[in-house]
């Protein structure tokens, strides 16, 4: 009811409340309580005995109903639970997709204001303060689950090109899961799955974009080798926006993977490149190994180039610095 009263108010300067109850047939005094609760989820109404209602601001946060107006995706973003707070929304997208593995929530989002939990890869704590945006994606693709790799990448080349198109600036991707800006870490992605044999019970894309962070803010530890959209520009970019473009590129992008079209993905991906024809050393858990980046396969793994000369391919590590 009081996503009905927003699109009403959004429409017009001002409507008054007797208009408003008679258009979705409830009491004065149930569109005065809307109004309380639009008041209290950060929207600026303002009441003029003769005009009614005026919508003079909206919060400048991440709800649904603001991320759906104007979302012009086919299935991705449809459905979104959003909490002020939550320890990690790849935790809860996690409990959402155990519970109902079906593919009706195909593209569904959790989304955070603030994470008290965040995850970063192998355990580490991802900073997660209000500002940025943190979500999670729920998918069931039919895909093997192989395609761990392709997917994180694919979610990388959709976040360079919707950072681009918000906010001009060039990102390029650090295989296999960041986003870089100047050599600094701007988005991070976090891919979890269950899987069978061979197939995907349900894929969870956690992604998170430090959007509207100031540097000093961040730990220390991470200061040096972390940055921000809004430290970038110089200015706060709209995180409305910046999501509902990223979730547009990632449905489409999606959409080339399901088709098993990862070839034309994978040109981006190495176009954005920030790894590839460096020299460079990956942790692959047993041990580190130094060679040259030179390629990035059909699979998504990285190839190197050892200093013996054999290359060899890696399907999971981490660069080191
Ligand atoms: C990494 O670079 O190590 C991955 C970071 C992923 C962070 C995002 S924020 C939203 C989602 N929820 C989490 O707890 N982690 C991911």
């Amino acid at each position: 009811m009081a996503n009905d009263i927003l699109k009403y108010l959004k429409e017009k300067k001002y409507i008054s409340g007797e208009v408003l109850a008679r258009i979705l047939g409830i009491s004065r005094v149930a569109v005065w309580k809307q109004i309380q609760k639009l008041k209290n989820m950060g929207y600026k109404i303002t009441s003029d005995q003769n005009l009614g209602y005026c919508l003079v601001s909206r919060p400048d946060l991440l709800l649904p109903q603001e991320i759906q107006r104007g979302l012009s995706t086919e299935y991705i973003g449809k459905e979104i639970d959003y909490f002020p707070e939550l320890k990690s929304t790849n935790t809860t997208a996690k409990e959402k997709a155990l519970y109902k593995a079906e593919r009706i929530d195909e593209g569904k989002l959790i989304i955070a204001e603030r994470q008290s939990a965040g995850k970063g890869r192998l355990g580490r704590e991802w900073f997660s303060p209000a500002g940025g945006i943190w979500l999670s994606i729920i998918l069931y693709p039919q895909l093997f689950p192989s395609y761990i790799s392709r997917i994180t990448l694919t979610t990388a080349v959709a976040l360079v090109q919707a950072i681009k198109a918000c906010t001009q600036i060039e990102s390029q991707i650090k295989w296999p899961n960041d986003v870089l800006i100047n050599e600094k870490k701007v988005c991070g992605i976090l891919t979890e799955m269950s899987t069978e044999l061979d197939m995907i019970n349900w894929v969870v894309i956690g992604i998170g974009i430090n959007a509207n962070i100031n540097i000093c803010d961040f730990p220390e530890d991470i200061q040096k080798n972390s940055t921000s959209l809004k430290e970038t520009s110089g200015k706060e970019v709209s995180r409305v926006k910046l999501l509902q473009t990223f979730l547009k590129e990632f449905e489409k992008y999606y959409e080339k993977l399901k088709k098993k079209e990862f070839s034309s993905i994978l040109k981006e991906c190495k176009f954005f490149s920030h790894t590839l024809g460096k020299k460079i050393r990956v942790d692959i858990g047993e041990k580190i190994i130094k060679g040259e980046a030179i390629d990035i396969n059909e699979s998504g793994a990285l190839i190197l180039k050892k200093e013996d000369g054999e290359s060899i391919e890696i399907i999971s590590g981490t660069i080191l610095k």
